[in-house]
């Protein structure tokens, strides 16, 4: 395999667009700054992608509205996992074509994983004519360049395909919150799981240096964040292809070494290359959060072979086991797909089983949704839509079941939590685990830690006091 290939950036010449593009802008705004609306869809590596999105829009010298109406840039940031966000998608641009005609200045982008399928970029091309331009989850750092090709040709600019090994350093970044942030380690996933189109748009796996990660980190946490999530695909094979010998288990470490108050989590593990050395790291270590993140997303072994997983039940229950052991506070969460083709009623009961053995903390579950160009869209799926609705019921009845247990066994103990928001009297926080804690107290706290006892459990809601 190919080294990767780093670009330290002053966005590669894109500082130049800045200042030009900015002047174009100017003159075409309705308002006397000129507005962004930024809207994203899907997962956290998306979210990252939407803060650097703003990071450079902010840059040019945009402010941001909430109103559509108001904007003179529309971004559309969107995700391509299941044919439910794409047809929201669809449905959410549609009703822009009343702003165009109204406001013709108005500039409409679309960007992100869609983007990266053919088929969209030709539905787009004849079926959303007042799309002005189109990017992909490669060129995102070109966005300065693309506006200025947008307002001076007054054409439509189309701009997808992947750098495959390409990976863009120091794009601007405005968070969206401020104590909470997302740390990318890797983009990109070489796993292809049956089902799965994030390897098709995002392209192969590579890893950010380490310098560049704990250069980032340090420079968050001294800017007064409380709690980093560490992204990618599958952050367990991080290292890959880079020039030092380093692994994932050891990024941990040297992030955690970095000095302050503060926790890490990071998601999301592949099963098939978590090792005993990430969760004696993790336990060992002073700031990384004892939650474990890892999709198990079927409990039979022949659905997990159809789907390309690459790991048996066993290998599962063999590292969640050696993670109970080592920590026995350990929060553990998971992605399941129900209704995966030649699922059997028997293969989803197995599913069952296993969330009942494992008594997960919170599962993230969805129905099988076919995506063009991927193995399992080809597979015979004989099991009708309404029956894989019923099994999907039937797990999320189970998971409320241990849900609601696992809270009551947290009544009495005592939790460090990050007050993560106010309302009233109230405080919303997070344990290390990931599960949420209502307690009394004043709204200065917010961003702080602090030791709460449990003293209640509704439901999965827990309220507990301040110690
Ligand atoms: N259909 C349903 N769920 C999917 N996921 C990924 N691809 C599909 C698909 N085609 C789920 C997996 C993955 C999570 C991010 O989304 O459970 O872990
Ligand atoms: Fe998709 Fe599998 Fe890669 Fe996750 S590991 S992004 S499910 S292909």
């Amino acid at each position: 395999m190919g080294k990767n290939i780093y670009l330290d950036y002053d966005f590669n010449g894109q500082i130049d667009y800045i200042d030009k593009v900015k002047e174009s802008l100017l003159l075409n705004a309705k308002n006397k700054v000129p507005l962004a609306f930024v809207k994203t869809y899907g997962c956290q590596q998306n979210v990252s992608d939407g803060e650097k999105i703003k990071g450079i829009l902010s840059l040019i010298g945009y402010e941001f509205t909430n109103i559509e109406e108001d904007a003179d840039l529309i971004i559309f940031n969107t995700c391509a996992i299941r044919e439910h966000a794409e047809d929201r998608v669809f449905g959410n641009i549609g009703a822009l074509k009343y702003i165009k005609k109204k406001y013709p200045s108005t500039i409409i982008a679309m960007c992100g994983c869609m983007m990266e399928q053919k088929h969209i970029e030709d539905k787009i091309k004849t079926s959303f004519p007042f799309v002005d331009l189109v990017f992909g989850t490669n060129r995102l750092h070109k966005l300065p360049e693309l506006l200025y090709t947008v307002v001076n040709s007054k054409s439509r600019v189309f701009e997808c395909g992947l750098d495959d090994n390409k990976i863009i350093e120091g794009i601007p970044i405005r968070r969206d919150k401020r104590f909470k942030a997302w740390l990318p380690i890797m983009y990109g996933c070489d796993n292809f799981c049956s089902y799965c189109i994030v390897p098709y748009v995002r392209g192969r796996e590579r890893s950010r240096r380490p310098e560049d990660i704990l250069d980032e980190a340090t420079k968050i946490i001294n800017n007064g964040y409380k709690d980093i999530t560490l992204l990618g695909q599958n952050v367990n094979s991080y290292g890959k292809n880079l020039d030092e010998d380093i692994n994932f288990a050891q990024l941990l470490n040297r992030i955690d070494s970095i000095p302050g108050d503060y926790r890490i989590r990071f998601m999301t593990s592949h099963p098939k290359d978590a090792t005993k050395e990430l969760i004696d790291t993790i336990s060992e270590s002073e700031h990384i959060c004892h939650h474990l993140h890892l999709p198990f997303q079927s409990g039979s072994n022949k659905i997990l072979r159809l789907m390309n997983r690459k790991y048996t039940v066993d290998k599962y229950l063999n590292i969640i086991n050696y993670a109970k052991s080592k920590m026995p506070d350990v929060s553990i969460t998971s992605d399941i797909i129900v209704g995966f083709p030649g699922e059997t009623y028997d293969d989803f009961c197995k599913t069952i089983e296993l969330v009942e053995e494992v008594r997960f903390t919170s599962l993230f579950t969805f129905i099988y949704s076919p995506r063009i160009g991927t193995p399992a869209a080809e597979m015979n799926d004989p099991i009708p839509y309404e029956k894989k609705v019923k099994w999907f019921q039937e797990l999320l009845k189970v998971q409320e079941g241990i849900a609601a247990r696992n809270c009551r066994d947290m009544v009495g103990k005592t939790y460090r939590v990050l007050v993560e928001e106010s309302k009233g009297n109230k405080l919303m926080s997070r344990t290390g685990g990931n599960v949420i804690v209502e307690f009394e107290g004043a709204s200065d706290l917010v961003g702080s830690f602090k030791n709460v006892k449990i003293t209640e459990a509704r439901n999965w809601i827990l309220k507990g006091q301040m110690i």
